[in-house]
């Protein structure tokens, strides 16, 4: 049998890309397994960049959304109130929102991430009068325009046929340059060159930026940055939120509060399309339809993220994902390290790298082939590709999990001999 319908290549724009690494066409899930149309069982490491986080076809989330469509109800409803929508912010404030003492107001924006983040960034400007905003190399937040421009891998850049500008890069937390340091001469210095922005942009793990996890002091001293010169704090939680780091906001480890927050991807709970931004009170200063879109009514994605929100809470999801953690954590250092020094691991709850940098980037490229030849869905993150992306649903299985690195195991140890 064919491993994919020749109507992609015929019909299908060839801007796509992941079904170009994972060449088959795929027609079921379960949890942490994908399934071909010819029945090949494959483990899935990739998890639709993050937004299955609580499994393909959770069957409590499935179960909610099957119940709703059952009856005549909204489907879609632009901005109007409707039941299901009251019933998700409801469950938002008080299982998410109350019990971490957080104060925000919700907005539902339109599909995608980017869509968030594009308010996000609006919303900075117009509370602060001022249009620079600050982001980190080795940062991804999106594609549309506002986005891109703060974005960092040059692929995507050139793909905006436009200058990006009024984005100022600083560096990331990393060994080589003091970046607190460096943003607080920048921002001190009144010859630096560079205006006050209105925000500073983070993601508190870079996913696509290669796995970069930021210590606590790095996040602290940020949010000292921005009350000291009155910036607002926006955490881009699209990819690490959702409990992914093993707390629903990934900056929860750090103890600190963000004016904005980012969420996208698994917040529906079953990888429907939502964003939403979350904003201190103060700054809801948008005026009605200011930021508008069609697709901001979801009602499946209202239904899916409410339900979603109860499996997190009620299955100790978090307390799940650093058990896990640890055991990731253990077989990078004893069975992966091993077998070349030169060979580098980073992550935090369920979000792991193996960078090969030291030996040679394409050699990820190499793994994640042998990965998918015996049966592993992996994606590659960061600098050239170098480092090979780990991020299976948080509810995987252990012996799942544990199959999935041991066939990371043989295929590094088959690339690198
Ligand atoms: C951290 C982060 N921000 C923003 C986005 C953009 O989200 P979307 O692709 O839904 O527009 C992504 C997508 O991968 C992301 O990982």
């Amino acid at each position: 049998m064919e491993k994919y319908s020749s109507v992609f290549g015929e019909v299908e724009s060839q801007v796509r890309s992941y079904c170009r690494k994972f060449p088959v066409e795929f027609s079921k899930a379960h949890n942490s397994e994908l399934f071909a149309k010819d029945g090949t069982r494959y483990i899935d490491f990739l998890d639709v960049a993050g937004s299955m986080n609580y499994g393909h076809n959770n069957p409590y989330i499935k179960k909610a959304i099957m119940d709703y469509l059952a009856e005549d109800t909204i489907i879609n409803a632009l901005d109007l109130y409707t039941e299901a929508k009251a019933a998700f912010l409801e469950t938002m404030e008080k299982q998410i929102l109350e019990p971490r003492n957080l104060d925000y107001k919700v907005m539902c924006c339109g599909p995608t991430g980017t869509n968030a983040i594009e308010a996000a960034l609006k919303l900075a400007r117009k509370n602060k009068k001022r249009t620079n905003i600050f982001a980190f190399s080795g940062a991804f937040h999106g594609m549309s325009l506002g986005s891109l421009a703060m974005t960092t891998d040059q692929t995507s850049r050139e793909g905006a046929g436009v200058p990006l500008n009024n984005v100022t890069f600083v560096p990331y937390e990393n060994k080589r340059v003091d970046s607190i340091e460096y943003i607080r001469h920048t921002l001190e210095d009144d010859h630096s060159g560079v205006a006050i922005p209105a925000a500073i942009f983070v993601e508190t793990t870079q996913a696509e930026g290669g796995i970069n996890v930021s210590s606590v002091d790095f996040l602290r001293e940020l949010r000292a940055i921005c009350d000291e010169y009155d910036i607002l704090l926006v955490v881009d939680d699209i990819q690490v939120g959702n409990g992914r780091t093993g707390y629903f906001f990934s900056f929860e480890r750090a103890g600190i509060v963000p004016d904005m927050v980012v969420l996208s991807k698994s917040i529906s709970g079953f990888g429907m399309p939502m964003s939403l931004l979350l904003m201190k009170p103060e700054l809801d200063i948008f005026r009605p339809a200011e930021h508008n879109g069609t697709f901001r009514g979801n009602q499946l994605s209202f239904v899916g993220g409410k339900a979603g929100i109860e499996f997190f809470n009620e299955h100790h999801i978090g307390e799940e994902v650093q058990r896990k953690a640890k055991i990731i954590d253990e077989f990078m250092k004893n069975e992966i390290i091993p077998i070349d020094s030169r060979l580098a691991y980073r992550g935090i709850g369920m979000i792991w790298g193996i960078d090969f940098m030291k030996i040679d980037a394409k050699k990820a490229l190499d793994c994640s082939h042998a990965c998918f030849d015996k049966g592993l869905i992996i994606e590659l993150a960061g600098r050239h590709d170098s480092v090979l992306k780990l991020m299976p649903a948080l509810t995987i299985e252990d012996e799942v999990l544990m199959e999935g690195l041991e066939i990371i195991k043989v295929s590094v140890i088959e690339v690198l001999k």
